[in-house]
């Protein structure tokens, strides 16, 4: 199968239209999980799973087999049921049903349904949408990232005129815990929070701490935060395909540099297979990143991201 940038646009139009209809569903479920209280756990008590998150990927899954019966299908749900189809060059929807599972069971409306599309093992289009406030999140492979609020026409992404960013300590960052709260990745992550954070006996000088950080509770909307210019950085380490797949090409397409660990070259594609990278950094569009300027900046604060939090 061959894509081309018209494929794509009606891709998104129908992948559009599907997540707000699993938004519907995400909203009812609400309702009934919260008076409820059917809540199950996972992998562990911190690790939230709802009827709703695999009754909406059922729904999403479902729509997208019968309108593109020729693509493979990655959800969150299904791959915990065993299914686990291996990336091709096949294009293969990455879905996940609800980003936020946890703030969905405790009514913090910071929720959203997440598709993305790979394509020749890169993400090309995604579609995040956040039915309790109504945020609808779009990106497309050369076709620009957009935000559509209630009842108003899409706006282009990031929002704002990328502003400078001139170092670290001028920053707004997006850190998770998580549902891995084992002792090697708690140990990193509150590190790096100490640090970030200004902690002084985490041995940073207190003149570099970060401006502020926030858990915004879903991976999804923090790459649609960082694509709207609202957060500069976002961090994450245990992220899975399907919760940075569609906020992946959102935040390019705003101009922002995807990133994976420590070791891997920076480039403005995400440089780790997504299937198993796990670890992720995004920055936002500071300046030009249509020069190489405005890119070498962004580099430049990631590299000191990882000098900082070592
Ligand atoms: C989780 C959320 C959370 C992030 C985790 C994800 P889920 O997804 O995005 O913010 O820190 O890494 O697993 O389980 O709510 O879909
Ligand atoms: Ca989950
Ligand atoms: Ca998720
Ligand atoms: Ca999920």
């Amino acid at each position: 199968i061959e894509l081309t940038s018209t494929d794509l646009q009606e891709i998104l139009a129908f992948t559009t239209a599907l997540a707000r209809k699993a938004g519907d569903l995400i909203l009812r479920g609400s309702e009934a999980i919260l008076s409820s209280g059917n809540v199950d756990e996972k992998k562990n008590s911190v690790d939230l799973v709802t009827e709703y998150d695999v009754k909406v990927e059922e729904l999403v899954k479902g729509e997208l087999a019968q309108k593109y019966p020729g693509f493979q299908f990655i959800g969150e749900e299904s791959y915990a049921a065993g299914s686990r189809p291996p990336l091709t060059d096949t294009p293969t929807f990455c879905v996940d049903p609800i980003d936020g599972t946890t703030n969905f069971v405790h009514g913090f409306p910071h929720v959203a349904v997440s598709i993305g599309l790979i394509y020749k093992q890169r993400p090309v289009l995604g579609v995040i949408y956040n039915p309790f406030l109504d945020q609808l999140f779009t990106g497309a492979k050369g076709l620009g990232a957009h935000l559509a609020l209630r009842g108003m026409a899409p706006k282009k992404l990031p929002l704002a005129v990328p502003r400078p960013l001139p170092s670290l300590s001028q920053a707004l960052i997006g850190i998770e815990c998580g549902s891995d709260r084992s002792g090697s990745i708690m140990e990193i992550k509150a590190e790096a929070y100490r640090k970030l954070a200004g902690d002084p006996k985490a041995g940073v000088d207190g003149g570099r701490m970060a401006h502020s950080l926030r858990a915004l509770g879903t991976a999804a909307l923090n790459y649609a935060m960082v694509a709207q210019g609202s957060l500069d950085i976002y961090w994450e380490i245990g992220c899975w395909p399907w919760d940075i797949c569609a906020g992946t090409i959102i935040a390019q397409e705003a101009g922002g540099l995807v990133a994976g660990s420590h070791s891997s070259p920076l480039d403005n594609d995400i440089n780790e297979p997504i299937l198993n990278g796990r670890k992720y950094i995004v920055i936002r569009a500071i300046g030009d990143t249509a020069t190489e300027k405005g890119v070498d900046a962004q580099k430049r604060l990631i590299k000191d991201f990882y000098a900082t939090v070592g």
